[in-house]
């Protein structure tokens, strides 16, 4: 049989996606943390890598075995991060070379006000209850549109439970705008949906709130709608 190396659909294009979960340190033992598996996010690197693109993974907190397929990709490379500030620097730093960024991860709105050194101990504490202050991170997506390039695109995603505040679209179409992104990946969480599980379900919206793609699958069925959004995008910001 003979092999023919076909050039991917994303050859030539330089990909940055972030995933995963960041932590926020509360002491040397405990964080502030949150339920993301990196699955999403790997699954867009790794899709983005089998159609030919050159891609950085930023990665936060990564189920292990998740991540163990990104990194012996050959197209893949992985950078570490540990907190929302770790992952924004990382993810700035990388950004200024890529063409597409995708925020995959799941980055913690609020840290520590003041990481405690040494082990919190329950005896030097009030009893009953203790609490913590927390100052918000900066929104690291909101920045990359900021400081968009000539010819980048930027992708975010939204995981919503459904409930208050309008239909999963709304809210979606709302957090668009006021992001500014090229594109907007919302999906429906919950404790059953969208975290552990194989499959998701994802609508994509553009930066006018237009819906662009739509896919229920597995997470790499739905990293092929997202880039094929992006191709789509591009085609129209090149013309
Ligand atoms: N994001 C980010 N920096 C933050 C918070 C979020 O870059 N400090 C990114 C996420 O990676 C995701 C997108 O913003 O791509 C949307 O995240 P989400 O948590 O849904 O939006 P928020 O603006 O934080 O709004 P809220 O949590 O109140 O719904
Ligand atoms: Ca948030």
């Amino acid at each position: 049989a003979v092999t023919v190396d076909v050039p991917g659909d994303l050859a030539g294009l330089r990909v940055v996606v972030s995933a995963g979960g960041t932590r926020e340190p509360i002491d040397p033992v405990r964080f502030i943390g949150n339920r993301s598996s990196g699955r999403q996010g790997v699954a867009v690197a790794l899709a983005a890598a089998d159609r030919g693109a050159e891609v950085v993974l930023v990665a936060a907190h990564v189920d292990e075995g998740v991540l163990a397929e990104a990194s012996t990709h050959p197209a893949v490379r992985v950078v570490g991060a540990g907190t929302a500030a770790e992952l924004g620097a990382a993810v700035e730093t990388e950004t200024d070379a890529a063409d597409v960024v995708v925020m995959a991860a799941a980055v913690a709105d609020y840290r520590v006000a003041e990481v405690s050194t040494l082990k919190r101990s329950k005896e030097a504490a009030p009893q009953g209850g203790i609490t913590l202050d927390l100052v918000e991170n900066a929104d690291i997506l909101a920045g990359l549109v900021r400081q968009r390039r000539e010819g980048q695109t930027i992708v975010g995603f939204a995981a919503e439970t459904p409930g208050e505040g309008g239909t999963l679209l709304d809210r979606g179409r709302r957090k668009a705008a006021r992001k500014g992104t090229d594109l907007l990946a919302v999906n429906e969480v919950g404790w059953t949906r969208g975290f552990e599980s194989a499959d998701n379900a994802v609508t994509v919206i553009d930066a006018a709130g237009e819906v662009v793609a739509a896919r229920r699958g597995s997470k790499r069925d739905v990293a092929d709608a997202l880039w094929d959004a992006v191709l789509v995008v591009r085609q129209s910001q090149a013309n």
